[in-house]
């Protein structure tokens, strides 16, 4: 099965009304024919997800949220469920990224719970893994996403082709020191040899990390790596543009 490559902006806390329009008008200005041979989407925050449907409906550029809940509705202040996300038009959701673990105390069980609300509700999660700097000293990389996959390798295997991986050491992301292509490829291949066992050695699997339109090629070139999973460079539409284009 051919995969199509995957190039995913995650802008996290950043945008206004006036910086997105002015982002997405250009991306959809200026997109050529990348998204032929890739899958391209922007993770905006909650509310904005209303002026991505109003701007992004109808172009090739696909949208999703940087989080959502685990419950489908109820006494949760200040949650929002993946229904809601769809009510806007998402199709994606990032779930379990390194800040949100880190700052927010997510688990694993609790990303696998939000995991599967989001399948549930007919969203593709993108659930991103990766180990912290001393970990990576330590040569605990693949312990560490393994403990980090292990409960969501248990979902069918049907449930499991429907989503999307994305590795993202956290020592790689925002610091400009992106894993080099053969140390992301090591990881990926480890990842796909999981999948494999799982019985959905086709799931996508992203690097992200300090992805730029100088690295993204060389990148792209390795045989496990599907896409990308960009943030800084996401906020700017020529360099989005260039990697998806890479
Ligand atoms: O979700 C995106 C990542 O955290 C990567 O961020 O490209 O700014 O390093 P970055």
């Amino acid at each position: 099965m051919t995969k199509k490559r995957l190039v995913m902006g995650n802008w996290k806390m950043h945008g206004s009304l006036d910086q997105n329009a002015q982002l997405l008008n250009q991306l959809i200005a200026d997109l050529g024919n990348a998204h032929s041979q890739t899958d391209i989407v922007v993770c905006a925050p909650h509310p904005y997800l209303a002026q991505l449907q109003q701007l992004l409906s109808g172009s090739p550029i696909q949208w999703g949220a940087q989080n959502m809940s685990e419950h489908e509705a109820g006494a949760f202040t200040g949650e929002v469920s993946a229904t809601m996300l769809k009510d806007f038009g998402c199709q994606w959701v990032l779930l379990g990224h390194s800040e949100r673990r880190a700052l927010y105390g997510e688990t694993d069980t609790l990303v696998l719970a939000k995991t599967q609300a989001a399948l549930q509700a007919g969203l593709t999660p993108v659930v991103c893994v990766g180990e912290t700097e001393a970990e990576h000293e330590q040569n605990q990389t693949q312990s560490v996403i393994l403990q980090q996959l292990q409960q969501l390798l248990e979902l069918s295997p049907d449930l499991l082709r429907r989503l999307v991986i994305a590795y993202e050491p956290v020592w790689a992301i925002g610091t400009g020191k992106s894993a080099s292509p053969e140390q992301a490829q090591s990881v990926h291949a480890y990842i796909r040899g999981l999948l494999q066992q799982a019985e959905a050695p086709n799931v996508r699997i992203l690097y992200g990390g300090s992805v730029n339109p100088t690295n993204a090629a060389d990148l792209f070139k390795m045989p496990d790596i599907d896409g990308a999973l960009v943030g800084g460079a996401s906020l700017k539409a020529n360099d989005f543009l260039s990697i998806a284009a890479a």
